[in-house]
């Protein structure tokens, strides 16, 4: 979605540049990286999801004009640092989900760029006429504070004018009726969400329940960024499917010359990627076309793929060669290898959102966490039986992985790459990924046909719901491939 709104975002920013002119330089510089960092989910002309993303437009300069101890200023300043988890409410429409936390991910620099950028350009009329831009340095004193979200949520009931909406979570809790009463199932699914159902070979939409059929051995998914078409490959046939992601119509059916495994898409929606063990190869495929445009060499039994954010690179698991292959997507050929010592046999693979880390998924039942740059392996966990999915949950607390031949789904912090919690789900949890906001995870249960929904902020079980058919494998989720 970001690369096809960029065009957009400049032609907005143009449009209404005016109070960005006495600053240029550093505007420049916050509009880049809100476009990178922020408008996935809070939108490039910053007016949110309704219910789902709080808008900035119109609403960020009253936050930072906010009186209180501490104030509005140094509340904005946190919740980039640290994040922002809870319910709030922003324009009378309740939030509650997980801002994440952006301390270590960019420098006190750019964090101060993006918050100018923020307070300037989208709510200029808001701001109080004592406005300062935030330095590198305000933001360095306000990082020695050690908070984390549920802390930000707290700075800002002592706001005023933003403290007293806010009690949801206490009532919630003295009303024990209200825990025991099941939650609408929309609510669990802030986007509808794609299941390639294997042994019936249809994709199901969740949670409307509809099926996709005539996808013969629907193994794994992926959307495209702007959620408009799905790309199945299918187990066993060799075939690669093609669906427009609002019908379910198959538009095209791909031979790709080999049993395909893991698929997926550049972030510019342009290029298809499916992995072909047999073969030692990944398909690429033309997505404007429907065609098979290429074949790449990577090494020993690829699995599946994800890319770097700017799409110049794609990682290959190479679940026969104990490898990660590097592939360069501009030459569409391999340019490196890195070992993956401690994992003999990769087989899934997530990226951090902060494209540093790769969280790679065995065979047999082990994670491990490879820093690109250093290219060392930082750790390995033990976590479930076989192999399955694994999601770096957007908002960047979690990672999740499941295991075919369990029954749980292991949950990673991600700062101190420890295992959290095991989340018993039913027999075969499979594929693995959270909505977009982070706040609920769905894992297929391969043995039970359902769709274990958990709620990521107290790691339970709220729902399970029946996938349509039977071995659910894998997961399509919209905004986080
Ligand atoms: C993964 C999605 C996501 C990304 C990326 C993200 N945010 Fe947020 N943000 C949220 C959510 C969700 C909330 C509301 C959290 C809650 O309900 O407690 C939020 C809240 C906020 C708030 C608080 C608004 C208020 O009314 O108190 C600010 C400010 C903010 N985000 C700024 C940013 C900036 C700046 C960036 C980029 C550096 C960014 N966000 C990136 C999801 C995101």
């Amino acid at each position: 979605m970001k690369p096809a709104l960029l065009p957009w975002l400049a032609a907005s920013l143009l449009a209404s540049s005016a109070p960005v002119l006495a600053a240029p330089q550093a505007n420049a510089e916050g509009a880049e990286l809100y476009a990178r960092h922020c408008a996935d989910c809070h939108q490039p002309n910053g007016e949110g999801l309704s219910g789902i993303f709080p808008p900035h437009r119109g609403h960020v300069g009253a936050l930072y004009a906010a009186r209180g101890t501490p104030d509005g200023r140094h509340y904005l300043g946190q919740v980039v640092l640290n994040g922002l988890t809870g319910p709030i409410t922003v324009k009378d429409e309740t939030y509650d989900g997980n801002m994440p936390a952006w301390e270590g991910a960019l420098p006190p620099g750019e964090i101060a760029a993006v918050l100018n950028f923020m307070l300037l350009e989208l709510d200029p009329a808001g701001l109080p006429d004592d406005f300062r831009p935030y330095t590198a340095e305000d933001i360095a004193d306000l990082s020695r504070e050690d908070l984390d979200g549920q802390d930000v949520r707290r700075l800002r009931q002592g706001l005023d004018r933003f403290g007293e909406q806010a009690t949801p979570t206490v009532a919630k809790a003295e009303t024990p009726a209200e825990d025991t009463t099941p939650l609408p199932l929309e609510s669990l699914f802030p986007q509808a969400i794609q299941v390639a159902v294997q042994n019936s070979g249809l994709v199901t939409v969740l949670p409307s329940g509809e099926a996709w059929p005539g996808i013969e051995g629907a193994h794994y998914d992926a959307l495209s960024p702007d959620g408009t078409r799905l790309l199945v490959s299918g187990f066993k046939t060799g075939n690669v499917y093609l669906l427009d992601a609002r019908s379910g119509d198959v538009e095209a059916t791909l031979p790709v010359g080999g049993v395909a495994q893991g698929v997926k898409i550049s972030p510019d929606g342009r290029l298809g990627l499916a992995a072909l063990p047999d073969g030692n190869r990944v398909a690429v495929i033309d997505m404007e076309e429907g065609v098979l445009i290429d074949q790449i060499p990577v090494g020993p039994e690829p699995h599946n793929s994800v890319f770097s954010e700017d799409g110049d690179l794609a990682y290959v698991t190479l679940q026969g060669g104990g490898a990660i292959a590097v592939v360069d997507m501009r030459q569409l050929a391999k340019r490196d290898e890195i070992a993956t010592p401690g994992l003999e046999t990769p087989h899934n693979l997530d990226i951090s959102a902060d494209g540093r880390r790769l969280w790679i998924r065995d065979f047999v039942g082990r994670v491990g966490v490879l820093d690109l740059e250093t290219e060392e392996m930082l750790k390995t966990l033990a976590v479930g039986n076989g192999h399955g999915g694994i999601d770096v949950i957007p908002g960047g607390a979690y990672v999740a992985t499941g295991a075919i031949a369990d029954s749980t789904i292991s949950v990673i912090d991600a700062r101190d790459l420890t295992l959290a919690a095991e989340v018993e789900v039913g027999s075969g949890p499979h594929g693995v990924r959270a909505s977009r906001d982070g706040r609920y995870l769905y894992a297929s249960i391969t043995a039970d046909d359902t769709v274990a929904v958990i709620d990521t902020r107290t790691l339970k079980v709220v729902a399970r719901v029946p996938a349509g058919g039977a071995f659910p494998f894998w997961i399509a989720v919209p905004g986080n491939p």
